[in-house]
């Protein structure tokens, strides 16, 4: 018979499990504009041992702020998570009009399926509020997987910059360096809230981008979702219907499955090995007259320093040498497509 000391059990759990899964669970925030995909994230999230989900906290986009709000009250209820808190922000973008995307998500924003009306209750702070004091009373303990625009983020930075060095990092669903899904160059979430964009991505914090790059090649198919159909449950019916809705749809545009954008950026926030992400640095364009709500990535990490000369034949700028610039963001450039659609649909089973 083996004698085991408890030193080398500890060992040995360590050796079977890895450190992750034996470290406390993350405190994570998502801010959301539920939103479709925006529900798969919210639910991959809650079935994920690594999160301590905290608070969701909802951002207009997808689906106006209140109709955003009453959805992620019935998600919160479904899933008997009522402790989390739910929490109502901005109502429309910093400096443009709200466009909400009822064309993709549903009338509701939720593929039209109709929740029971949630058991839980709105909390009272307004979403940035609660997030700074989050952040505060747990200094350098807070995830932010932000997947929807930008606003309620900057509006927390705006005002109190003081939580940024606290922050312990921040997850986004956003942008892309290979094109757009609004047009040609933008993505959704950034096109939503340019200026509130460019005070998250210039904000110094350690930032992810998972953006339409890697988003596109997480396409969940009708056979990733069989396994939901086959362990029913409030939660893996529910996400069963949601995908059931977005697959259908990308089927009439062409495609033989749905991108997992949110859901994606909640994985990456789980396990980054999920995808290669060279840091680089990122700006968003708030001015272009065909790039407003573009991510402009610079691959090289330097700019050329043109200077300006006077010359007997007139004045021209003269390139002088390289100026260095610092990456302030991770950007996914390519993802493990299918392990992380496998994690997904087993975790969404409760596996
Ligand atoms: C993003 O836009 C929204 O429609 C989705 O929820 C996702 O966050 C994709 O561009
Ligand atoms: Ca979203």
């Amino acid at each position: 018979m083996w004698k085991l000391s408890w030193k080398s059990l500890t060992v040995c759990a360590v050796c079977l499990f890895g450190s992750l899964a034996l470290s406390e669970p993350r405190k994570v925030i998502i801010d959301t504009d539920p939103g479709t995909d925006d529900a798969m994230a919210i639910m991959l999230a809650l079935n994920s041992p690594e999160f301590d989900v905290r608070a969701l906290t909802v951002v207009p986009g997808n689906v106006t702020a209140a109709q955003g709000l009453d959805n992620a009250l019935r998600m919160v209820s479904l899933a008997n998570r009522c402790d989390i808190a739910v929490a109502a922000g901005a109502q429309h973008p910093l400096f443009q009009k709200l466009i909400t995307a009822e064309f993709w998500h549903g009338k509701n924003g939720l593929a039209n399926i109709e929740l029971p009306p949630s058991k839980c209750k709105v909390d009272p702070r307004w979403a940035p509020d609660l997030i700074v004091q989050m952040v505060h009373e747990n200094p350098h303990e807070i995830t932010l997987v932000p997947v929807g625009p930008l606003t309620n983020i900057a509006l927390a930075v705006e005002k109190d910059p003081s939580i940024v060095p606290l922050v312990k990092e921040v997850v986004i669903m956003g942008g892309s360096i290979s094109g757009g899904n609004v047009n040609a160059s933008a993505e959704a979430n950034i096109y939503n809230d340019p200026e509130a964009a460019q005070i998250v991505f210039q904000a110094g914090w350690p930032l992810t981008m998972v953006g339409l790059d890697v988003g596109d090649k997480t396409l969940l198919t009708r056979k990733h979702i069989e396994a939901l159909k086959r362990n029913p449950g409030p939660i893996s019916d529910f996400i069963y219907k949601v995908a059931d809705f977005l697959i259908a749809l990308s089927e009439k545009f062409g495609d033989s499955g749905t991108p997992m954008y949110d859901p994606l950026a909640v994985g990456v926030a789980i396990d980054p090995t999920l995808v290669k992400a060279p840091a680089m640095h990122v700006d968003v364009e708030t001015r272009g007259e065909f790039t407003r709500g573009e991510t402009v990535a610079n691959r090289r990490g330097a700019i050329e320093r043109n200077v300006l000369h006077h010359f007997p034949d007139g004045d021209r700028y003269v390139i002088e040498g390289l100026d260095k610039v610092d990456a302030n963001v991770k950007v996914c450039t390519d993802v493990n497509a299918e392990r992380f659609l496998q994690m997904f649909v087993s975790r969404i089973q409760g596996k």
